[in-house]
């Protein structure tokens, strides 16, 4: 039975890669903080699911503890390593950059330092993603200049390279998956898309009147989280280990996003959002759209949800959603509080 772990294994991802993984017959080893926010609504599924028993574990770690990592590592010496957990979000991550990172740049030395001292075969899998490009000019793809514009994305360029550079230095099996921005109904709550759809459906219930967003102009390539995670699992399986760009080769605005979700349930959004400067960026990257030839050519891998059904899928989810809690979304969570 292969092994894998995976770091941020209560995150968006992490929850949907140990889906795929323990569907695909691995052992799972995940790794969450003590204080994880999305552990027990993410994982839960899965922790009870009799499919997955005496395969799926969950252990404490910080991606800050080297010792941790190491005793996981000898422990379970797992063929895959898929390093997920970050700060992710670019925003806060001007609000506490040296934390970001330690947290989202040097953590990948750690565990790449790890696998090379404990002479594992184990292969290495980096979370990068498309923020590296910042102000690059659309389409981007692997050759594209990396111009960061946040400590979070300078973060990501850190470890981008030096996953690159474990790989030509030691011969480490690391790859680096160059990822477009990816939704789904686990997305993080302040994270535009799911604001937007969460915000959707409180006006809906009537508990809410007005969404404050910041910058509608900015363009993404968005897509969907599963189909994301089985090209990061494609990467891994590939003979010989590089680095590739995921995306859908389109790209909306933050107001189309909006568009679609307010008319999806038939109110206009105009009718609703109102501008915030709370959550505009001190520098913002404008248009982000991949070019994901190479994934398609190597890995054979194309997305297989729209932009359009990405939107409805969410905004459904949340209409059905019996979670209440978090319902003032006039303000954004973890945003509510700061400037920038
Ligand atoms: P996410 O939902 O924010 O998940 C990140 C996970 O990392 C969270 O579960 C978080 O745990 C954990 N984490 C944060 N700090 C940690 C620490 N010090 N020690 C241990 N765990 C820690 O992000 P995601 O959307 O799943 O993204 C997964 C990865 O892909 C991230 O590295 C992200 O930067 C990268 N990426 C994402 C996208 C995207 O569009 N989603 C695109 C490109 C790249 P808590 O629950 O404790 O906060
Ligand atoms: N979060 C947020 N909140 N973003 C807003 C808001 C708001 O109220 N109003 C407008 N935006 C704009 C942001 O300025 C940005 O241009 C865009 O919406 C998307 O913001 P996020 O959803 O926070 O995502 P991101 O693109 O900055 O970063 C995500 O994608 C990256 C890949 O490109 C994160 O998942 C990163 O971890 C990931 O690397």
């Amino acid at each position: 039975m292969r092994k894998a772990i995976v770091t941020g294994a209560a995150g968006q991802d992490g929850s949907y890669l140990c889906e795929l993984l323990l569907d695909k017959g691995y052992e799972v080893h995940g790794i969450v903080r003590r204080t994880s926010s999305g552990g027990e609504t993410r994982l839960t599924h899965l922790e009870h699911d009799p499919n997955a028993s005496g395969r799926f574990f969950l252990h404490h770690g910080d991606q800050l503890d080297t010792g941790r990592l190491v005793q996981l590592l000898s422990k379970v010496e797992p063929d895959e390593f898929y390093n997920l957990a970050a700060q992710s979000h670019v925003r806060v991550s001007f609000e506490i950059p040296e934390s970001t990172v330690d947290v989202t740049g040097v953590a990948p030395l750690r565990a790449l330092e790890s696998i090379r001292l404990l002479g594992l075969e184990t292969r290495f899998y980096q979370a990068s993603s498309s923020e590296m490009f910042g102000s690059t000019n659309p389409p981007q793809n692997e050759l594209s200049p990396l111009h960061p514009r946040s400590p979070y994305a300078c973060a990501k360029v850190l470890a981008h390279h030096l996953t690159v550079n474990y790989r030509e230095s030691y011969g480490l099996h690391a790859v680096s998956g160059i990822l477009f921005n990816h939704e789904s109904p686990r997305r993080g709550e302040n994270f535009v898309t799911r604001k937007i759809t969460k915000a959707v459906s409180a006006i809906v219930r009537g508990e809410q009147q007005h969404l404050f967003l910041g910058n509608l102009d900015a363009k993404r390539d968005w897509g969907f989280a599963g189909d994301y995670v089985e090209a990061m699992w494609r990467m891994l399986q590939a003979d010989s280990p590089d680095d590739f760009v995921v995306a859908t080769g389109e790209a909306f605005s933050v107001q189309q996003f909006c568009d679609l979700a307010f008319g999806h349930v038939g109110l206009k959004w105009q009718d609703y959002v109102r501008y915030d400067a709370r959550f505009e960026r001190p520098a913002e990257v404008d248009h982000l759209l991949g070019d994901a030839s190479k994934a398609k050519a190597i890995l054979d891998w194309t997305p297989t949800v729209s932009f359009e059904e990405l939107v409805t899928r969410m905004v459904d989810a949340d209409l059905q959603s019996s979670d209440k809690s978090v319902v003032d979304l006039t303000t954004e969570h973890n945003d509510a509080h700061s400037h920038s």
